[in-house]
Protein backbone atom coordinates (compact mmCIF):
# COMPACT_ATOMS: atom_id res chain seq x y z
CA UNK A 1 0.00 0.00 0.00
CA UNK A 2 1.15 3.55 -0.70
CA UNK A 3 1.23 5.94 1.72
CA UNK A 4 0.75 9.05 -0.37
CA UNK A 5 -2.95 8.24 -0.94
CA UNK A 6 -5.61 11.35 -0.45
CA UNK A 7 -7.91 10.77 2.53
CA UNK A 8 -11.28 12.45 2.18
CA UNK A 9 -10.17 15.20 4.54
CA UNK A 10 -7.01 16.29 2.61
CA UNK A 11 -9.50 16.43 -0.60
CA UNK A 12 -11.41 18.34 1.32
CA UNK A 13 -9.00 20.97 2.90
CA UNK A 14 -7.43 21.21 -0.37
CA UNK A 15 -10.71 22.53 -2.22
CA UNK A 16 -11.16 24.52 0.94
CA UNK A 17 -7.98 26.26 0.17
CA UNK A 18 -8.08 26.71 -3.09
CA UNK A 19 -11.84 28.71 -2.02
CA UNK A 20 -13.52 26.50 -3.57
CA UNK A 21 -15.63 24.87 -0.74
CA UNK A 22 -16.98 26.97 2.83
CA UNK A 23 -15.56 25.55 6.01
CA UNK A 24 -18.91 24.47 6.89
CA UNK A 25 -19.62 22.44 4.10
CA UNK A 26 -16.28 20.92 4.90
CA UNK A 27 -17.70 19.47 8.15
CA UNK A 28 -20.88 18.96 6.88
CA UNK A 29 -19.26 16.60 4.20
CA UNK A 30 -17.75 14.69 6.55
CA UNK A 31 -20.61 13.96 8.95
CA UNK A 32 -22.22 12.77 5.68
CA UNK A 33 -19.16 10.85 5.40
CA UNK A 34 -19.32 9.31 8.99
CA UNK A 35 -22.51 8.37 8.42
CA UNK A 36 -22.26 6.30 5.63
CA UNK A 37 -19.38 4.50 7.19
CA UNK A 38 -22.06 3.79 10.24
CA UNK A 39 -24.80 2.87 7.75
CA UNK A 40 -22.09 0.17 5.47
CA UNK A 41 -21.35 -1.36 8.44
CA UNK A 42 -24.48 -1.94 9.85
CA UNK A 43 -25.51 -3.17 6.12
CA UNK A 44 -22.40 -5.54 6.21
CA UNK A 45 -23.14 -6.72 9.72
CA UNK A 46 -26.68 -7.27 9.39
CA UNK A 47 -27.45 -10.63 9.58
CA UNK A 48 -25.40 -10.70 13.18
CA UNK A 49 -27.52 -7.44 14.23
CA UNK A 50 -30.94 -9.11 13.45
CA UNK A 51 -31.73 -5.85 11.23
CA UNK A 52 -32.67 -7.36 8.16
CA UNK A 53 -36.36 -7.44 6.57
CA UNK A 54 -39.35 -5.27 7.06
CA UNK A 55 -40.79 -2.94 10.15
CA UNK A 56 -44.42 -2.59 10.65
CA UNK A 57 -44.29 0.67 9.40
CA UNK A 58 -44.72 2.23 6.30
CA UNK A 59 -43.54 5.62 4.94
CA UNK A 60 -44.91 8.56 3.54
CA UNK A 61 -44.75 7.11 0.20
CA UNK A 62 -46.89 3.95 1.40
CA UNK A 63 -43.90 1.69 0.93
CA UNK A 64 -43.22 -0.57 3.41
CA UNK A 65 -40.28 0.52 5.86
CA UNK A 66 -37.31 -1.96 6.00
CA UNK A 67 -35.60 -1.71 9.63
CA UNK A 68 -32.25 -0.41 7.89
CA UNK A 69 -34.17 2.26 6.50
CA UNK A 70 -35.21 3.71 9.81
CA UNK A 71 -32.28 3.12 11.01
CA UNK A 72 -30.44 5.00 8.46
CA UNK A 73 -32.59 7.38 8.15
CA UNK A 74 -32.06 7.84 11.85
CA UNK A 75 -28.21 7.56 11.43
CA UNK A 76 -28.19 10.58 8.76
CA UNK A 77 -30.64 12.77 11.58
CA UNK A 78 -28.42 12.01 13.78
CA UNK A 79 -25.11 13.31 12.42
CA UNK A 80 -25.88 15.63 9.63
CA UNK A 81 -27.18 18.21 12.44
CA UNK A 82 -23.48 19.11 14.06
CA UNK A 83 -22.70 22.13 11.36
CA UNK A 84 -24.17 25.04 12.66
CA UNK A 85 -25.17 26.10 9.06
CA UNK A 86 -27.65 22.84 8.67
CA UNK A 87 -31.10 24.46 8.36
CA UNK A 88 -33.56 21.49 8.01
CA UNK A 89 -33.22 17.86 6.98
CA UNK A 90 -35.65 16.54 3.67
CA UNK A 91 -35.83 12.47 4.05
CA UNK A 92 -37.84 10.13 1.88
CA UNK A 93 -38.42 7.91 4.91
CA UNK A 94 -39.91 11.05 7.08
CA UNK A 95 -43.34 12.81 5.48
CA UNK A 96 -42.65 16.45 6.71
CA UNK A 97 -39.27 18.49 6.43
CA UNK A 98 -36.81 18.76 9.33
CA UNK A 99 -36.45 21.95 10.66
CA UNK A 100 -33.27 22.69 12.91
CA UNK A 101 -33.37 25.99 13.01
CA UNK A 102 -35.86 28.31 14.27
CA UNK A 103 -34.56 31.35 11.77
CA UNK A 104 -33.11 30.36 8.70
CA UNK A 105 -30.81 32.79 7.28
CA UNK A 106 -29.79 33.13 3.81
CA UNK A 107 -26.65 30.79 3.15
CA UNK A 108 -27.72 28.00 5.31
CA UNK A 109 -28.35 24.69 4.34
CA UNK A 110 -30.68 22.17 3.68
CA UNK A 111 -29.95 18.72 3.32
CA UNK A 112 -31.59 15.72 1.06
CA UNK A 113 -31.05 12.38 1.22
CA UNK A 114 -32.49 9.15 0.87
CA UNK A 115 -30.57 7.41 3.51
CA UNK A 116 -31.28 3.67 2.05
CA UNK A 117 -31.58 3.23 -1.84
CA UNK A 118 -32.06 -0.31 -3.13
CA UNK A 119 -33.83 -1.86 0.39
CA UNK A 120 -35.32 -4.21 -1.32
CA UNK A 121 -31.76 -5.63 -2.15
CA UNK A 122 -31.16 -5.96 1.15
CA UNK A 123 -32.25 -9.48 2.26
CA UNK A 124 -30.77 -10.89 -1.02
CA UNK A 125 -27.43 -9.81 0.10
CA UNK A 126 -27.19 -7.46 -3.31
CA UNK A 127 -26.06 -3.75 -3.76
CA UNK A 128 -27.48 -0.80 -1.65
CA UNK A 129 -27.08 3.06 -1.24
CA UNK A 130 -27.61 6.19 0.29
CA UNK A 131 -28.02 9.59 -1.57
CA UNK A 132 -27.55 12.96 -0.54
CA UNK A 133 -27.66 16.75 -1.61
CA UNK A 134 -27.14 20.02 -0.12
CA UNK A 135 -28.65 23.20 -1.78
CA UNK A 136 -28.00 26.93 0.31
CA UNK A 137 -30.80 29.20 1.06
CA UNK A 138 -31.08 31.93 -0.98
CA UNK A 139 -33.20 34.45 1.35
CA UNK A 140 -33.84 34.49 5.15
CA UNK A 141 -36.63 32.29 6.17
CA UNK A 142 -39.94 33.65 8.45
CA UNK A 143 -42.18 30.95 8.00
CA UNK A 144 -41.01 27.54 8.04
CA UNK A 145 -43.00 25.10 5.85
CA UNK A 146 -42.22 22.05 3.80
CA UNK A 147 -42.56 24.69 0.73
CA UNK A 148 -39.30 26.16 1.72
CA UNK A 149 -37.36 23.01 0.08
CA UNK A 150 -38.94 23.38 -3.12
CA UNK A 151 -36.01 24.56 -4.92
CA UNK A 152 -34.34 22.85 -8.36
CA UNK A 153 -31.37 21.51 -9.20
CA UNK A 154 -29.25 23.65 -10.23
CA UNK A 155 -29.18 25.42 -6.52
CA UNK A 156 -27.52 22.18 -5.45
CA UNK A 157 -23.84 22.94 -4.38
CA UNK A 158 -23.01 19.28 -3.22
CA UNK A 159 -23.96 16.18 -4.16
CA UNK A 160 -23.12 12.86 -3.81
CA UNK A 161 -23.49 9.06 -2.75
CA UNK A 162 -22.36 5.92 -1.56
CA UNK A 163 -22.66 2.57 -2.44
CA UNK A 164 -22.25 -0.05 -0.11
CA UNK A 165 -21.37 -2.95 -2.43
CA UNK A 166 -18.16 -5.25 -2.50
CA UNK A 167 -16.83 -2.20 -1.14
CA UNK A 168 -17.86 0.75 0.57
CA UNK A 169 -17.42 3.44 -2.40
CA UNK A 170 -18.56 7.47 -1.66
CA UNK A 171 -19.01 9.63 -4.97
CA UNK A 172 -19.54 13.46 -5.16
CA UNK A 173 -19.16 16.35 -6.81
CA UNK A 174 -19.17 20.13 -5.46
CA UNK A 175 -19.50 21.19 -8.55
CA UNK A 176 -16.11 21.01 -10.34
CA UNK A 177 -16.33 17.18 -12.01
CA UNK A 178 -16.67 14.53 -9.43
CA UNK A 179 -14.58 11.71 -7.41
CA UNK A 180 -14.51 8.60 -6.30
CA UNK A 181 -13.24 7.38 -2.46
CA UNK A 182 -13.02 3.88 -1.39
CA UNK A 183 -13.59 2.98 2.52
CA UNK A 184 -10.46 1.18 3.70
CA UNK A 185 -11.70 -1.27 5.96
CA UNK A 186 -10.09 -1.22 9.41
CA UNK A 187 -8.85 2.15 8.93
CA UNK A 188 -11.72 4.32 9.22
CA UNK A 189 -10.92 6.23 5.89
CA UNK A 190 -11.59 6.98 2.47
CA UNK A 191 -9.07 7.34 -0.03
CA UNK A 192 -9.50 8.85 -3.49
CA UNK A 193 -9.49 6.17 -5.46
CA UNK A 194 -11.60 6.97 -8.32
CA UNK A 195 -10.43 10.60 -9.66
CA UNK A 196 -12.28 12.86 -11.95
CA UNK A 197 -14.70 10.25 -13.19
CA UNK A 198 -15.93 10.79 -16.82
CA UNK A 199 -18.78 9.49 -18.85
CA UNK A 200 -18.15 8.55 -22.41
CA UNK A 201 -20.37 10.30 -24.56
CA UNK A 202 -21.42 6.62 -26.78
CA UNK A 203 -22.43 3.45 -24.66
CA UNK A 204 -23.73 -0.25 -25.73
CA UNK A 205 -24.89 -0.73 -22.49
CA UNK A 206 -28.91 -0.15 -21.34
CA UNK A 207 -30.20 -0.01 -17.66
CA UNK A 208 -34.36 -0.46 -17.53
CA UNK A 209 -36.77 -2.66 -15.41
CA UNK A 210 -37.99 -4.51 -18.80
CA UNK A 211 -40.95 -6.22 -16.78
CA UNK A 212 -42.77 -3.11 -17.35
CA UNK A 213 -42.50 -2.84 -20.99
CA UNK A 214 -46.41 -3.40 -21.33
CA UNK A 215 -46.68 -0.27 -19.79
CA UNK A 216 -44.32 1.78 -21.48
CA UNK A 217 -44.65 5.00 -24.00
CA UNK A 218 -44.00 4.97 -27.40
CA UNK A 219 -40.45 6.49 -27.25
CA UNK A 220 -39.44 4.23 -24.54
CA UNK A 221 -40.48 1.65 -26.30
CA UNK A 222 -38.64 2.41 -29.76
CA UNK A 223 -35.48 2.99 -27.76
CA UNK A 224 -35.11 -0.16 -26.11
CA UNK A 225 -36.10 -2.34 -29.37
CA UNK A 226 -33.52 -0.83 -31.50
CA UNK A 227 -30.93 -1.63 -28.71
CA UNK A 228 -32.42 -5.07 -28.83
CA UNK A 229 -32.61 -5.39 -32.29
CA UNK A 230 -28.57 -5.19 -32.22
CA UNK A 231 -26.71 -4.81 -35.30
CA UNK A 232 -29.55 -6.05 -37.63
CA UNK A 233 -31.44 -2.82 -36.43
CA UNK A 234 -31.20 0.95 -37.04
CA UNK A 235 -28.23 1.11 -34.09
CA UNK A 236 -25.86 -1.13 -36.07
CA UNK A 237 -24.27 -2.66 -33.02
CA UNK A 238 -25.04 -5.36 -29.95
CA UNK A 239 -26.86 -3.66 -26.81
CA UNK A 240 -25.86 -5.34 -23.57
CA UNK A 241 -28.38 -5.09 -20.36
CA UNK A 242 -28.45 -4.63 -16.55
CA UNK A 243 -30.61 -3.81 -13.86
CA UNK A 244 -29.62 -3.98 -10.41
CA UNK A 245 -32.83 -2.51 -8.65
CA UNK A 246 -31.01 0.19 -7.12
CA UNK A 247 -30.46 3.84 -8.74
CA UNK A 248 -27.11 3.93 -6.55
CA UNK A 249 -25.55 1.16 -8.14
CA UNK A 250 -26.25 1.69 -11.61
CA UNK A 251 -25.35 4.99 -11.51
CA UNK A 252 -22.11 3.70 -10.34
CA UNK A 253 -21.59 1.09 -13.17
CA UNK A 254 -22.81 3.97 -15.58
CA UNK A 255 -19.98 6.38 -14.19
CA UNK A 256 -17.32 3.62 -14.25
CA UNK A 257 -18.09 2.00 -17.41
CA UNK A 258 -20.45 4.18 -19.63
CA UNK A 259 -24.37 3.74 -19.91
CA UNK A 260 -27.58 4.60 -19.61
CA UNK A 261 -30.61 4.29 -17.06
CA UNK A 262 -34.15 4.59 -17.01
CA UNK A 263 -36.86 4.70 -14.96
CA UNK A 264 -39.51 6.25 -17.46
CA UNK A 265 -43.33 8.03 -16.23
CA UNK A 266 -45.06 4.90 -18.01
CA UNK A 267 -48.67 3.83 -17.91
CA UNK A 268 -48.99 2.01 -14.43
CA UNK A 269 -46.59 4.92 -12.42
CA UNK A 270 -48.11 7.77 -14.45
CA UNK A 271 -50.68 9.22 -11.28
CA UNK A 272 -48.17 9.01 -9.51
CA UNK A 273 -45.48 10.84 -11.74
CA UNK A 274 -43.02 8.25 -11.80
CA UNK A 275 -41.01 6.14 -9.44
CA UNK A 276 -38.15 8.17 -8.46
CA UNK A 277 -38.55 10.63 -5.98
CA UNK A 278 -37.17 14.35 -7.05
CA UNK A 279 -35.50 16.01 -4.75
CA UNK A 280 -33.38 13.69 -3.21
CA UNK A 281 -33.19 10.82 -5.73
CA UNK A 282 -33.26 11.96 -9.02
CA UNK A 283 -31.55 15.57 -8.44
CA UNK A 284 -28.50 14.46 -6.67
CA UNK A 285 -27.80 12.03 -9.57
CA UNK A 286 -28.66 14.28 -12.68
CA UNK A 287 -26.14 16.73 -11.41
CA UNK A 288 -23.36 13.91 -10.70
CA UNK A 289 -23.53 12.93 -14.25
CA UNK A 290 -24.02 16.02 -15.35
CA UNK A 291 -20.92 17.06 -13.53
CA UNK A 292 -19.29 13.50 -15.16
CA UNK A 293 -20.02 14.86 -18.90
CA UNK A 294 -23.43 12.71 -18.97
CA UNK A 295 -26.92 13.84 -19.31
CA UNK A 296 -29.97 13.93 -17.63
CA UNK A 297 -33.77 14.39 -18.57
CA UNK A 298 -37.60 13.20 -18.19
CA UNK A 299 -37.43 13.20 -21.85
CA UNK A 300 -38.87 16.14 -22.56
CA UNK A 301 -37.18 18.73 -19.82
CA UNK A 302 -33.50 18.81 -17.98
CA UNK A 303 -34.34 17.00 -14.63
CA UNK A 304 -32.21 19.70 -12.86
CA UNK A 305 -34.55 22.53 -14.32
CA UNK A 306 -37.21 20.89 -12.93
CA UNK A 307 -39.41 23.08 -10.37
CA UNK A 308 -40.71 21.25 -7.57
CA UNK A 309 -44.12 21.20 -6.93
CA UNK A 310 -44.00 19.12 -3.65
CA UNK A 311 -41.02 17.31 -1.37
CA UNK A 312 -42.15 13.78 -2.54
CA UNK A 313 -42.47 14.57 -5.95
CA UNK A 314 -41.76 11.56 -8.32
CA UNK A 315 -40.49 12.29 -11.59
CA UNK A 316 -39.35 10.27 -15.18
CA UNK A 317 -35.82 10.10 -15.20
CA UNK A 318 -33.58 8.99 -18.25
CA UNK A 319 -29.59 9.74 -17.38
CA UNK A 320 -25.83 8.54 -18.71
CA UNK A 321 -23.87 9.00 -21.67
CA UNK A 322 -25.22 12.35 -23.69
CA UNK A 323 -25.67 10.79 -26.72
CA UNK A 324 -27.99 8.15 -25.87
CA UNK A 325 -30.60 10.52 -23.65
CA UNK A 326 -30.23 12.90 -26.47
CA UNK A 327 -31.51 10.32 -28.66
CA UNK A 328 -34.41 9.68 -26.54
CA UNK A 329 -34.79 13.26 -25.80
CA UNK A 330 -35.32 13.51 -29.60
CA UNK A 331 -37.92 10.72 -29.97
CA UNK A 332 -39.58 12.14 -27.42
CA UNK A 333 -39.86 15.40 -30.06
CA UNK A 334 -41.16 13.33 -33.16
CA UNK A 335 -43.99 12.03 -31.01
CA UNK A 336 -44.83 15.53 -30.40
CA UNK A 337 -45.27 16.57 -34.11
P1 LIG B 1 -35.86 2.98 -2.63
O1 LIG B 1 -35.29 1.67 -2.15
O2 LIG B 1 -35.15 4.18 -2.03
O3 LIG B 1 -37.34 3.08 -2.49
O4 LIG B 1 -35.53 3.15 -4.19
C1 LIG B 1 -35.60 2.08 -5.08
C2 LIG B 1 -35.69 2.62 -6.48
C3 LIG B 1 -34.40 2.72 -7.25
O5 LIG B 1 -33.24 2.75 -6.59
C4 LIG B 1 -34.41 1.57 -8.20
O6 LIG B 1 -33.84 1.95 -9.41
C5 LIG B 1 -35.86 1.26 -8.35
O7 LIG B 1 -36.51 1.77 -7.22
C6 LIG B 1 -36.11 -0.22 -8.45
O8 LIG B 1 -37.39 -0.37 -8.91
P2 LIG B 1 -38.02 -1.78 -9.36
O9 LIG B 1 -38.70 -2.28 -8.13
O10 LIG B 1 -38.96 -1.41 -10.46
O11 LIG B 1 -36.91 -2.69 -9.83
MN1 LIG C 1 -34.24 5.28 -3.52
MN1 LIG D 1 -34.81 4.69 0.06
Amino acid sequence: MTLERTTLRKFLLNLQKDDALDQDLVLLIEDIATSCRIISHQIHNGPFLNILGATETSNIQGETQKKLDVIANDVFLSHCSNCGRVAALVSEELEDVVWLKEKPEKGDYLVYFDPLDGSSNLNVNLSVGSIFSVVELEEDIQTLSNEVVLLNGTKQIFAGYSLYGPSTSLVFSTGQGVNGFTHMIGTGEFFLTFPDMQLPDQTDEFAINASRWRQWDPAISRYVQECIDGEAGPRQKTFNMRWTASMVAEVHRILTRGGIFLYPVDKENEARGGKLRLLYEANPMSFIVEQANGRASTGYQRILDVEPQSHHQRISVILGCSAEVERIESYYRELER
